[in-house]
This record gives C-alpha cells, structure tokens and sequence, in this order.
C-alpha cells in the first residue's frame, strides 16, 4: 500500500504517517546497520511512499546523518525527502557550550548538521533533550532565525517537560515566532505516560506527535520471552543503565502476552499490530519506525494496511493503561460530575485532525513548490 501525507501539527509541511527512524545506520554503536541495508531500507521506505526520515546529530556519531544524505542525495531525493534532525547532545565532552540548548550550541550544532547530511536546509529541526538550564526564550528565538536564515524549515522538541513546550509554544505565538510543528516522544504500548499530558497538549496548540520507539526497542515484536535469551538491540544492551533498555519487566510481559494473541485473533504480526495501535491513537501524526533488516522494514512497513477491530484495540488498551497519578487522577470521571453539576459535559472530540489528507494514489503528494 502506497502512504498518504498528512501535515504535520498546525504546519503545512505533509510528511507519511510512517517515518523511518535512522538510527540504527551505522555499527559504531553495536546494534546496527552497515551501509548497504542502510541502503535497502532507504529503498523499501522510499518504494512504499514514505517521505520522512529522522535523525539525529549524534546518532552513531554522527555516521547516521552521513550515510541519510549520501543515500538521499544518490537517489536523487531531496527535494521529495522531509528531513528531521536534532540538537543537544555535547560533541566535544569538557565543552559545556558544544552541548545543550543554548543559543551557541544550536548555531554550532546545525552547522555540523547540514555538513554531514549535505543539504542547505533542514526541514524540521528539534531539540533532542530538555538540558533543564536553557530559557524557552533562548531557544526558540534562536530556532526562528535559522527559519528567517534558510536553514530550517519547521522546528519541534523531543523529550522534554509538557509545561516546558507549552510555554515554548506560547512564546513562539505571542512573540511571532515560526511555532513548533511537531512533538517527538516515546510511546508504545509499553510506555504510554504522554498520555496524561502530551496528547491534549499537541493537539490543541498545533504540534504532531512523532513517536519514538514504538516497539520499545523490539520487545514487541515479540522476539524476547521472560527468562530466555533473545537476539537484538535488548539483549545486546541488557546491562545497560540506559531506561530506553530496561524493558524486561513483568508488566511488559503481561503487554507482551496479549499482544500475542490479538496478533494471532487478526492474523498479523506482532509488530505490526503494535504500529497499527500506536498510529491509531490520538494526537499522532507519525510513528517513527526503525529497523536493522530489510525483512523488519518490510514487516512494519505493512502496518497501517488493516484495521484493528475495535474490541481488540480495546483489549491492548486495557492490559497496557498506565497508572493515574496526581493531579490526573482528579480529572477522571469521579469527580467531574461535581464540576459540572451533575451534566455531562465534554470537550471537542480528542485527535489529531489534519489540514490535508491526500489520499494513496492521489498523486506524488509532494510540495511541488
Ligand atoms: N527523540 C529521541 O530521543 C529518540 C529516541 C529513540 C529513537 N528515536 C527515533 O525513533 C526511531 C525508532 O526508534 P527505535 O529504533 O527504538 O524503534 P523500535 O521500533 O522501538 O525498535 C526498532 C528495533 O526493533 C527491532 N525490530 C524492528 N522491527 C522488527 C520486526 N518487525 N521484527 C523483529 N524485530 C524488529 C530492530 O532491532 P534489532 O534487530 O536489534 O532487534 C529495530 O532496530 C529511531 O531510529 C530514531 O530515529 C528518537
């Protein structure tokens, strides 16, 4: 099935609603791609009509955005490729300004950027981590003058606080600012905590969310079972202090065993039904798929061509509901009805509602201008 586009957030940017995450292009860090599949992956993504590709300035050091432009730029591509990269993380450690998201970082950081991938602009340009010291004012003046520069298309955030890219957001519109068009977070099945802020907060102020590791690194592919070895990136990574490896958990399983059945019920594999539930959810605009192997990518790739029947979504929903913490846990259906007086009273319908739908087959969907 050939992808539609959607626009990204409030932006007019159409991106597939399948991205391909590329950060497993390159070795440097154990689990990942040598050039040639990175090559092969490029190829079935590009054949199936995707048009957005994820990276990140330091993702395998840097191979991930090298071989990303080499690879566009030898098919031909760029004009047709929607490319996101990111800022934050320290290049020259014992330099604190070669990192974080100060203004000299950033000026800094995209230099190398548009360097590696070989292109002289970037169409959406995030910062990767909240650095917890960086005013929102800072940076977001910062991201609108690369805009006015040329050099940055549309901008977004990943991994930080909501009151954080909310206040961003709002200086972005009071100030304005080119604002933020897109949201990147984990979220999966096994990691659903965006949910008590980050949904309502992108669809309602303009800013799609691109999900991040939603197979939680191949546990839901279902090729890691309690107790036994399996063979990918968690186990390659199972001493590791990093939270993103730490999946092996009993409540996983739980997600894990169930997933399997409602795979089996519809006939599909696991990680597909897992990509079909995430891209169904609310709020998101694309779910950055990655792979170390043609036969994953293709696997995945054909994730969105079924529907998930409604009860088994359910199911999913229920055995993976996060916990409700304060203040969330007094926004639920107990105590409402001593807000409204007894009246059922509810908000617009929750989602993510994109300006334009293009259909498959309804031509190149790409911006010709
Ligand atoms: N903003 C951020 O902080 C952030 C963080 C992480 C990722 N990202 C982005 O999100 C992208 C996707 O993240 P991710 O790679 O963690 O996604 P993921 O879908 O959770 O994991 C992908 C990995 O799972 C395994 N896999 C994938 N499909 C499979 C299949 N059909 N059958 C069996 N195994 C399969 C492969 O690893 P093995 O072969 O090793 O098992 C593959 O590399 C990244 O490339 C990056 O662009 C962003």
């Amino acid at each position: 099935m050939t992808m539609p586009y959607h626009t990204l957030g409030n932006s007019g940017l159409r991106v597939s609603p399948l991205a391909l995450g590329t950060m497993t292009f390159g070795t440097e860090w154990g689990w990942g791609a040598d050039k040639k599949t990175a090559g092969e992956l490029v190829d079935l993504y590009v054949a199936a009509g995707g048009n957005f590709f994820d990276t990140a300035d330091l993702y395998t050091g840097g191979t991930s955005e090298s071989w990303l432009g080499e690879l566009i730029a030898e098919r031909g591509l760029r004009d047709q490729a929607v490319i996101a990269t990111k800022f934050t993380y320290n290049a020259a450690p014992g330099n604190p300004n070669a990192g974080g998201n100060g203004r000299k970082n950033i000026l800094r950081a995209v230099e190398g950027s548009l360097k590696r991938l070989g292109t002289d602009y970037i169409d959406l340009y995030i910062l990767h981590t909240w650095d917890r010291v960086t005013p929102p004012e800072e940076v977001m003046r910062t991201l609108d003058d690369l805009i006015s520069a040329g050099k940055v298309r549309h901008t977004g955030l990943s991994n930080v606080p909501a009151w954080y890219a909310s206040r961003a957001q709002s200086i972005a519109e009071a100030r304005g600012y080119e604002p933020l068009a897109a949201l990147q977070l984990e979220y999966s099945l096994a990691e659903r905590n965006i949910e008590h802020e980050f949904v309502s907060l992108g669809t309602a102020h303009g800013m799609g969310l691109m999900v991040w590791s939603p197979l939680a690194s191949g546990l839901l592919s279902g090729k890691y079972r309690p107790g036994a070895a399996g063979a990918g990136r968690l186990e390659t990574m199972r001493n590791s202090d990093n939270p993103a490896f730490k999946r092996f958990t009993e409540r996983n399983w739980r997600i894990v065993a169930e997933l399997e059945q409602v795979a089996n019920e519809v006939g599909r594999s696991m990680a597909q039904v897992a990509l079909n539930w995430i891209a169904g959810r609310p709020g998101v605009a694309s779910t950055i798929i990655g792979a170390t192997r043609p036969e994953q990518l293709k696997d995945n790739l054909a994730a969105l061509d079924f529907t998930l029947p409604a009860e088994l979504r359910a199911r999913l929903d229920a055995v993976s509901a996060p916990a409700v913490p304060f203040p969330y846990s007094f926004f639920g259906s107990e105590l409402q009805p001593m807000i409204h007086g007894g009246v059922a009273v509810s908000d617009k319908p929750a989602g993510y509602y994109p300006k334009v739908s293009i259909p498959a087959g309804a031509g190149a969907g790409v911006d010709a201008s």
